[in-house]
Order: structure tokens, then C-alpha cells, then sequence
């Protein structure tokens, strides 16, 4: 029996994301048969079928089992028959809100080998982290309508943000620049959300301060831009939730693509204790592509590979990328079960001294 065990548990969801999750699977079982521990894997039903089969999102038990899990794999939910929010609200706002996972860490990198979007950008260019707010901002749910339907219909979507929130995320930013260049950048949009704006900046100059990390800044609109125009002027960037979320799909783009885009929810020793995390692909359930054959399954590895560093495991998430770094160049053509497959074999193979 193996010494090291990690529960996880397991929600697929919809569209591309049990296709994709299978194969993250097969290459983190392969590591576990070659380094030497076992995964519990915990297997959950929730997105549009259960909801529309018992009107269930997330019920409260499941909630709290997930919440118990050394880490969530999570595919993607949302699905065109549900309408839109039911489950990208109910389930996934809901996992990061309730398990205040107040970190949403976003890898933006190029790996060598792989055709570069941008002309003349290579690998050196483009390998940053994007820390994004996961919490707070816009996404909070405060707001409302009244009229709906009439001609004086209104409403509104109020952007929360509070020193606490905005100052942990910081924090934890600065902590990551200071293990790489030492150089933070924040990105917000000062120069119109003068409120939000002045709390993030007065908050990051002070964490600046006390941290000594140097911190550069950006309003959104130009850091688009230079996602595109100049990459390598990032290196560990900060920001709230919208223009996070806005910003990653960028940086999937300018690095492969949404197939091979990874994150981590994570909680970094906040109120709710340093266990719990939810890894999953930044892309979403891809009903264009669904039941094809054609999702690339790499985000979803290269999200089970921050997983099990999460979980300790750090010569096994570090095999899991350097199997997606050995099959990433010649992946084109091949369907996401004969991706996974290459993966798991090259996770399995032990490395030639
Ligand atoms: P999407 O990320 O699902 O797809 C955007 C585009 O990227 C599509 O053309 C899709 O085919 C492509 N793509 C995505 N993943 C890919 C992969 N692994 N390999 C190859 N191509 C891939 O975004 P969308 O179309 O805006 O949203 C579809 C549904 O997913 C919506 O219901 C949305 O709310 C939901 N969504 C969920 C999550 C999540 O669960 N984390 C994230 C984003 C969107
Ligand atoms: C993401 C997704 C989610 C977000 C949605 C599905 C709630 O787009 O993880 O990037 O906006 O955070
Ligand atoms: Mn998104």
C-alpha cells in the first residue's frame, strides 16, 4: 500500500470537461505508479445533467465533502440548454466563494516547441503568472433589476472590493514576484474606477514598501495591448477578478491557446485553513467542439500538475510538465485521448540518467 495518500475529489461537468479530466487523469494516475503514492479519487455528478435531471446545483452536503477533499479536479460546467449563471454562478462562484479560495493563480507560458501566436515572441517572451482576484470584484452577485421587461428596466452589478481582500491578494502576489524577478505588476483601470482603483493602489505601494518587491503598473486596456505587443514587460502581474478572468483568455491566446491554459484556486493559509483548492483548465465546456475528439486535454494535465505540487508532490507535478513539454510540439492532429495517452507514457518513463 502506498505511504502518501491524497483524496481528490473529481467533478468533470460538462461539454470537453469529462473528455479533458479523463486524460488529466491517466497522467496523474502514471505519476503516482511511478513516484510512489496513491490518490483517493472521489468521483462527483454535478453540472447540467444533474441539474436538469433533480434541479440540483451544488447541495450543501457535497458542498461540505468538497470542502474536506485534500484538492477538487475540476473540468468545466455550462452548457447551452441550462441558461446562463444557474451553474457558472451556483457551482464553480459558489466552490471559490464558499471555500474562500481568494487566489486565482494563472500560468501564462510558452513552451518551447510550440508554434508562437505572436510573430517573433518565443518562449523567453512569454512566461509570467497572472494573480487575479477570485473573491471579490464584480463577480460578488451585488446588484440587482427592477422593472425587468418594461421600458424602465434597470440594473445594476456593483463591484465589491475591501482593504482585507484586495491586501491578502497583494500579498500573496509579492510573495510570488519576490521568488521569481522581483517585480510586480498591477493591473486595474485607476483612471476610471477611481474608488476601486485607489484602494488596489494605495494597497499595492504599501505591500511594495514593506515587501521591497517592485511593483509597475498598468491600466487594463493598455495591458491587452501589451499581453499582445510586448509580453516579456510582464512577469508577475496582479489584478482584480473581471479584468483577470478578461486578461487570462489573452494569455492563453498569446501561449498556445485555451487548450493549454491551467489554473489554480487556491486558499494560502486564510480563514479557512491551507487544505483546500480547486484546479481546473481556464477554458471553458467548448460546446462548439464537445464529443469531437478535438479539446486539447494539456490545460487540464498542466492543471493536475499544479494540483499535485499543491498536494506535495513536487517531482510528480514536475514530470507532469515536462511529459506535456515532450508531447506539446507534435500534438497537432491527434484527438485528446491519443494526447493523454503520449502524456501518460511519457509521465511514466523514467527520465535516462
Ligand atoms: P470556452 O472556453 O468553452 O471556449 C472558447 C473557445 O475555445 C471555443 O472555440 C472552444 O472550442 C475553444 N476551446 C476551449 N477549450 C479548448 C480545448 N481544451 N481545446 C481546444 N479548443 C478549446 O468558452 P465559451 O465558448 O465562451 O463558453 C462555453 C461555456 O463554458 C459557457 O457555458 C461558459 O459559461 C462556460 N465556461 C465555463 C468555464 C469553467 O467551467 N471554468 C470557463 C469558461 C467558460
Ligand atoms: C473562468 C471562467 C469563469 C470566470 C466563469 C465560468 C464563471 O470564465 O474561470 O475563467 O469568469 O471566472
Ligand atoms: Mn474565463
Amino acid at each position: 500500500m502506498a505511504e502518501r495518500r491524497h483524496t481528490v475529489a473529481c467533478m468533470p461537468g460538462d461539454g470537453i470537461g469529462p473528455e479533458v479530466v479523463a486524460e488529466a487523469r491517466k497522467a496523474v494516475d502514471a505519476a503516482a505508479a511511478r513516484f510512489g503514492f496513491a490518490i483517493d479519487w472521489v468521483d462527483y455528478d454535478l453540472g447540467a445533467d444533474r441539474y436538469l435531471r433533480t434541479g440540483e446545483v451544488l447541495p450543501d452536503t457535497v458542498l461540505k465533502e468538497l470542502g474536506e477533499a485534500d484538492a477538487i479536479l475540476f473540468g468545466a460546467i455550462g452548457r447551452p440548454d441550462v441558461p446562463p449563471g444557474v451553474l457558472e454562478r451556483g457551482l464553480l462562484l459558489k466552490l471559490r466563494f464558499e471555500l474562500d479560495l481568494y487566489i486565482n493563480l494563472r500560468p501564462v507560458r510558452l513552451y518551447p516547441g510550440v508554434a508562437p501566436a505572436l510573430a517573433g515572441k518565443g518562449p523567453d517572451d512569454i512566461d509570467m503568472l497572472v494573480i487575479r482576484e477570485n473573491t471579490e470584484g464584480p463577480y460578488v452577485g451585488a446588484g440587482g433589476s427592477a422593472h425587468r421587461g418594461t421600458a424602465a428596466e434597470t440594473a445594476t452589478e456593483t463591484s465589491l472590493n475591501t482593504r482585507a481582500g484586495v491586501e491578502r491578494c497583494i500579498r500573496y502576489a509579492a510573495g510570488r514576484a519576490l521568488e521569481r524577478e522581483g517585480r510586480l505588476t498591477m493591473v486595474h483601470k485607476t483612471n476610471v474606477l477611481t474608488h476601486s482603483g485607489d484602494l488596489w493602489m494605495r494597497t499595492a505601494r504599501e505591500v511594495a514598501e514593506q515587501t521591497g518587491v517592485r511593483l509597475d503598473y498598468c491600466h487594463v486596456d493598455a495591458a491587452c495591448l501589451y499581453m499582445v505587443s510586448d509580453p516579456g514587460r510582464f512577469d508577475v502581474v496582479v489584478t482584480d477578478n473581471l479584468f483577470g478572468d478578461i486578461l487570462t483568455d489573452v494569455g492563453a491566446a498569446i501561449a498556445g491557446g485555451l487548450g493549454t491554459a491551467a489554473s489554480a484556486n487556491l486558499n494560502p493559509g486564510g480563514r479557512s485553513g491551507p487544505g483546500r483548492a480547486l484546479f481546473e483548465p481556464v477554458h471553458g465546456s467548448a460546446p462548439d467542439i464537445a464529443g469531437t475528439g478535438r479539446a486539447s486535454p494539456v490545460a487540464a494535465v498542466l492543471s493536475a500538475g499544479l494540483m499535485l505540487d499543491h498536494l506535495g508532490e513536487r517531482q510528480a507535478a514536475a514530470a507532469l510538465e515536462q511529459a506535456v513539454m515532450a508531447v506539446l510540439p507534435d500534438a497537432a492532429g491527434y484527438s485528446t485521448q491519443e494526447i493523454g495517452s503520449q502524456i501518460a507514457v511519457a509521465v511514466s518513463r523514467e527520465v535516462p540518467a
